[in-house]
């Protein structure tokens, strides 16, 4: 980024996608169908304007960034790397690299069971990133206060259960703590942008982790969640919850959180814009576990939009993965610096110096309508 230094994730998008092949580009950005979903995850999180309070003392040393505790503990930021496929498509190190960028700041990370290197490599290559840290990202992002980052193992269900174990009882024996079962992907949704291209993974990449994981559409609640307790001790999270129901279901099978998501509208298209399924799922699950929640975020102020709409900690799909493109591990620092200086941002123009204390009465929809 030698000649001008992007300011925005939008800038990191657009040098991605000058930079990507047509088949890869339509991969990363495709949604199904008409998009309808796609675009609304973005468009709907734009309607809400935060209502700022001022005459709050927001010095720098008062504002408290962690998000609220998630089974315990607060997260350095209330945002994390979400789990998406083929990070080599984009070139560099893919996971590796978004694991050293992740790592350095303290910042946990969702690895795609659809992952080009190992599982194993890529929290190592986070820990050794860690533990050499480099004066620059020490000194802007204080790291040395910094909790390290927690490694979550995202999973697509497969019909050969004992697969299934196998990669379960690896992941957790690597290190990851939680397991985040993508439920909405029965079957592929049907994206018009990588029909038309034909993608498919060049010879080159393979599924590190997972070759033979092929989603099981048969798998449910009261089958499912009994076996996964069954052979593992890790954290279990649902991924791919919009309608409270599920998300009493949630509750009612024991699962230790769960995702608010739509798979970056690349399944169902016309399902909800998550931003609008998340505060009717959190007045269900009231504080009871986790709810992590993505889609559509760009910027520090759609975590903040999220945050007061019920969510513990929000996930970053395309922006990772645009910085991963644009600059390799360099890229997805800088992904991660701008979305954590824009959250700092808001806080304090918005008179928040805690994370517990953004609310849904902070937010207003465009008028007419309020929320809170
Ligand atoms: C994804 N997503 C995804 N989800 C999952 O559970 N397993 C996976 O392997 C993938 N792979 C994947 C690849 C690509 C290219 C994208 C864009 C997305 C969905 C992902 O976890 C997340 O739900 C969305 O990306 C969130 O939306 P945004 O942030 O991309 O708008």
């Amino acid at each position: 980024f030698a000649q001008s230094k992007p300011v925005s994730v939008a800038d990191l998008e657009k040098i991605a996608l000058d930079k990507l092949p047509k088949s890869v580009r339509a991969y990363y950005e495709g949604g199904a169908e008409d998009e309808i979903t796609l675009r609304e995850n973005i468009s709907s999180l734009q309607r809400y304007r935060v209502v700022p309070r001022y005459l709050v003392d927001v010095g720098s040393d008062k504002l408290d960034v962690r998000s609220r505790p998630i089974w315990g503990k607060r997260q350095n930021f209330p945002f994390a790397v979400g789990p998406s496929a083929f990070h080599r498509l984009a070139g560099y190190d893919g996971e590796l690299d978004v694991a050293r960028a992740a790592a350095k700041r303290g910042i946990s990370m969702g690895l795609s069971s659809s992952s080009t290197s190992n599982l194993e490599d890529v929290i190592e290559a986070g820990q050794v990133a860690r533990s050499q840290i480099d004066v620059e990202t020490q000194k802007y992002n204080k790291v040395y206060d910094l909790v390290d980052s927690d490694w979550w193992q995202q999973l697509y269900v497969s019909n050969i259960r004992s697969d299934t174990e196998e990669f379960i009882h690896r992941s957790e024996r690597a290190g990851y703590t939680a397991l985040l079962i993508t439920i909405d992907r029965p079957y592929l949704g049907r994206r018009h942008s990588y029909l038309r291209e034909k993608f498919e993974l060049p010879p080159h990449l393979r599924r590190a982790s997972g070759d033979k994981m092929a989603q099981d559409p048969s798998m449910h609640w009261d089958e499912l969640i009994p076996w996964l307790r069954s052979v593992t001790r890790m954290k279990i999270l649902v991924k791919g919850v919009l309608h409270p129901e599920d998300a009493a279901l949630a509750i009612k099978h024991g699962l230790d959180g769960i995702v608010v998501s739509n798979h970056g509208g690349r399944q169902l298209d016309a399902a909800p814009a998550t931003i609008d399924a998340l505060p009717c799922i959190a007045d269900v699950i009231r504080g009871r576990i986790p709810i992590f929640f993505d889609g559509g975020v760009r910027k520090g102020i759609d975590v903040f939009r999220a945050l007061a709409l019920g969510a513990d900690i929000v996930l970053l799909g395309r922006a990772v993965l645009w910085g991963l493109a644009a600059g390799g591990e360099e890229g997805v620092g800088l992904t991660l610096d701008i979305i954590a200086e824009e959250f700092r941002l808001v806080m304090a123009l918005a008179g928040i110096t805690d994370v517990t204390q953004i609310k849904r009465s902070t937010l207003a929809l465009v008028n007419p309508y309020q929320v809170g």
